[in-house]
């Protein structure tokens, strides 16, 4: 998706004839967009469900059932990104093209290197985790003090995850800040509003985290233990099953899908929760729905919230005609609000018992790290209510980052 340093003047032009073409506006470089994609996504739904941006020069598709099927259909619409409308951009600016990481692949690669994943991530492998993960958590916050305030962001929502992740891939603790920062950096290209400098800062965390992960993998071929690295070590010694590049980019991609995703997960989904002082109280009266809780806060407001593909093949999608190559920007966030599949989507209901939201995706790229984000959302929102029952806003409006695919607070502050 990324167009970077887009000058705001040319993208006023851009949106404009597209409102004029359409009916709606779709602008991802609008303030308003970040703080509040909302309102913004109702208008595509309703009015162009699939809409063409000539901001990003893709097809923007928002309904529930649109989304679903494109992510599912993975033979018309390929995530490869070296096909992608991203890189042949990146090729005529003389940009380096994205890395080839299990993410952005099709099958048959992508089957292979899912599989030797998927193994790792198992609900009971990550369920040994459970412990630690508690412990992480009860020390993030014994070092907060509720009645004089605390920023959420900074003191637990960013640490925990970046914690978790360094943990299973063996990185000692004194480099968790480094590795935050790269991973950081390199999520940061994946957005539109990204600029020149962000995106050569995002080139060079990559090159600091593959010779870092490089290092800790030379570690542990001579040292294996039971660990995340070792296993994919193992299988990169067996022959054909994984090349070293792949080794590095696959730990690589653990390290950055699993930190601001989770992160986002408890940040977005304490202020919904503090936002909505009755379902909150509703959490406190219930620890043991917290599992449902957290389903419907991705639901609510999505960590990831738009995803994309290449069309394959020519064809037709509510009257607008794709050509193959062509971008598909799919708006996950505005799926989960679809009144078609979601009834009353804009009310928070805890109680509400639907799993089909669409925030881990679909189909061959359905997230790996799925049981994962789920037992820290468990155990953080857990220990939040436990902890502090009477948390509440010390600020009511706080400010997201200006992100369209990762959204996600700059801070939260909040007191007891
Ligand atoms: C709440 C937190 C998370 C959310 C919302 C999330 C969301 C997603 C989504 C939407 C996809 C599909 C992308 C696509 O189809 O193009 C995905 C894939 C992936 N996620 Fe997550 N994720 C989260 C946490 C994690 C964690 C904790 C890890 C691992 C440490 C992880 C690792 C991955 C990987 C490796 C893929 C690629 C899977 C594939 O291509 O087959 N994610 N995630």
């Amino acid at each position: 998706m990324v167009r970077r340093a887009i000058v705001p003047l040319a993208a006023r032009a851009l949106v404009l004839k597209e409102r004029l073409r359409s009916g709606v506006a779709w602008n991802p470089l609008d303030h308003r967009y970040h703080q509040d994609p909302f309102p913004f996504y109702a208008r595509l739904r309703e009015r162009d469900p699939v809409h063409r941006s000539e901001l990003l020069r893709g097809w923007v598709i928002s309904r529930f059932n649109d989304v679903d099927a494109v992510l599912r259909d993975h033979e018309r619409f390929s995530s490869d990104i070296r096909k992608s409308p991203v890189a042949r951009d990146a090729v005529r600016r003389g940009a380096p093209v994205p890395d080839p990481s299990m993410l952005v692949i099709d099958p048959p690669d992508h089957t292979r290197l899912r599989a030797l994943v998927s193994k790792a991530f198992t609900r009971g492998a990550i369920e040994a985790w459970r412990g630690r993960i508690e412990q992480v958590a009860d020390e993030l916050l014994d070092e907060v003090d509720p009645r004089a305030g605390f920023d959420v962001m900074a003191s637990f929502a960013n640490p925990l995850p970046v914690r978790v992740i360094a943990e299973m891939l063996g990185v000692p603790p004194a480099d968790f800040p480094f590795f935050k920062e790269r991973s950081d950096a390199v999520a940061r290209q994946l957005e539109p509003t990204s600029t020149l400098e962000q995106g050569r800062a995002s080139m060079e965390a990559r090159r600091e985290l593959s010779e870092y992960l490089d290092a800790i993998a030379e570690q542990r071929r001579h040292e294996p233990r039971e660990d995340l690295v070792s296993y994919l070590i193992a299988a990169e010694e067996e022959g054909d099953r994984l090349t070293h590049e792949e080794l590095l980019l696959t730990l690589r991609l653990l390290l950055v899908a699993g930190n601001e995703t989770t992160t986002n997960l408890i940040g977005n989904g304490l202020l919904a929760l503090l936002r909505h002082p009755d379902q909150f109280a509703w959490l406190t009266a219930h620890p043991e729905r917290v599992d449902d809780a957290i389903e419907e806060l991705l639901r609510f407001d999505s960590p990831v919230q738009a995803d994309q593909r290449t069309a394959v093949e020519a064809m037709e999608l509510h009257g607008r005609q794709i050509a193959p190559g062509e971008q598909i920007i799919l708006l996950l966030g505005a799926a989960n609000r679809d009144p078609r599949h979601f009834p009353e989507p804009d009310r928070l209901d805890l109680a509400r018992s639907d799993r089909s939201h669409i925030s881990f995706g679909r189909g061959i790229h359905y997230c790996v790290g799925a049981p994962l984000a789920r037992l820290e959302g468990h155990v953080a929102f857990a220990k939040l209510i436990e902890r502090f029952p009477s948390l509440r806003l010390a600020d009511p409006a706080p400010r997201f980052k200006d992100h369209v695919v990762l959204r996600g607070l700059e801070r939260l502050p909040v007191t007891a």
